[in-house]
């Protein structure tokens, strides 16, 4: 008798069990379809995509499954051309600035179902050794994608190297290109405690600096310090306005990107001409990282590396001051090229 309960008791606990696994493929199923509800129609009438409403959101699922895999070359020929991917030539770039979040503009932008990033940094303008493999060698460095995206690559060395703009010039003269920058002194900061930190995994000393900033013999800022150089982005600006009109140039603000990005990234859609598709879903603020990190789904999110967003050293009061004293004038020139005012002191 005894028995008997316990094998209908185990028989109830089965349908049940059965049930509520059902229940959760099914609310599983139905949350993943979610995205091919929204409406798809401002990039599928600009690329002529009516009807295959799909698209897009196949294009989202390439970027953290299929498209990963061709970028590693496990993709065989026959799964490329099922799916008609091609590897592009970049239609933006962004060239710089170091420190200034370049990383972080790249992946919010790869949020977007018409952007497909290059993971890596190419240095193809600005590696003399790279150039000269010539530029189908840069175009296979290219991710996957399909046709009617764009692909974005970012190498924040091209903003400060002689060579580029007019290497860039002679791929395409019309292309986009993306400068990121944020307050001068706080960007040479972060670059130096860029170096410092890798001086250190080395177990190397490094001076402090103050010490690399401002030149003992005159106490003057230390124009040959790179770290200071490249925060002049006025000086390389002005190079690259030689073949480039102010027109192709969208200048970011950093120091934004990193307290509200969304608003930002509005404005890089507005420039690429794409239509506005990343939202405030897609960006959330995670407090322990202290930064903004990226949701693709409501599976798949993910924060920077933690290189990104270092504790920098305290510097000074006395050499911030001065430092902010010198880029001042140059500060006014870069708000008055570009049209963008920034709040810098
Ligand atoms: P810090 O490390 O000085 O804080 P880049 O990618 O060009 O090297 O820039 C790195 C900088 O990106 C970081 O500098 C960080 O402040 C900034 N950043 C902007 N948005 C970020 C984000 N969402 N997560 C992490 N870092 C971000």
């Amino acid at each position: 008798m005894l028995f008997k309960q316990q094998a209908l008791l185990r028989q109830k606990l089965f349908v049940l069990g059965s049930l509520a696994i059902g229940s959760l493929l099914y609310l599983v199923a139905r949350v993943g379809s979610l995205d091919r509800l929204q409406p798809l129609c401002p990039i599928d009438s600009r690329f002529g995509l009516r009807g295959q409403d799909e698209i897009p959101l196949r294009a989202l699922q390439f970027k953290r499954g299929l498209l990963h895999e061709f970028r590693k070359g496990n993709a065989t020929k026959e799964q490329i051309r099922l799916h008609n991917l091609v590897q592009q030539l970049p239609k933006a770039i962004i060239i710089g600035v170091r420190k200034g979040g370049t990383r972080a503009l790249l992946e919010m932008l790869n949020l977007h179902p018409a952007v497909v990033k290059a993971s890596q940094e190419i240095h193809f303008f600005d590696n003399d050794e790279n150039y000269a493999k010539g530029i189908e060698w840069y175009r296979k460095k290219m991710p996957f994608s399909y046709s009617h995206q764009i692909t974005i690559e970012k190498s924040p060395a091209y903003f400060i190297t002689e060579e580029v703009p007019e290497r860039i010039y002679k791929m395409n003269s019309s292309i986009k290109l993306l400068i990121i920058v944020r307050e001068p002194t706080t960007r040479a900061i972060s670059d130096y405690t860029q170096v410092l930190e890798g001086k250190e995994r080395k177990n190397k000393t490094y001076y402090k600096f103050e010490k690399l900033a401002i030149d003992p013999n005159t106490c003057e800022v230390n124009t040959k310090y790179k770290a200071v150089r490249t925060s002049i982005y006025t000086k390389h600006l002005e190079r690259w306005l030689k073949y480039f009109p102010i027109e192709q140039f969208h200048i970011v603000d950093g120091d934004r990107l990193i307290t509200e990005p969304l608003p930002e990234l509005q404005l890089v859609e507005k420039f690429l001409n794409l239509p506005p598709r990343i939202s405030q879903y897609n960006l959330y603020f995670n407090a322990t990282r202290g930064f903004y990190c990226l949701r693709f789904n409501i599976v798949f999110n993910k924060c920077l590396a933690g290189s990104k967003g270092r504790i920098h050293p305290e510097v000074d009061t006395s050499v911030i001051t001065k430092l902010r004293k010198f880029f001042h004038p140059f500060n006014q020139k870069f708000y008055q090229i570009t049209g963008r005012t920034f709040n810098w002191p």
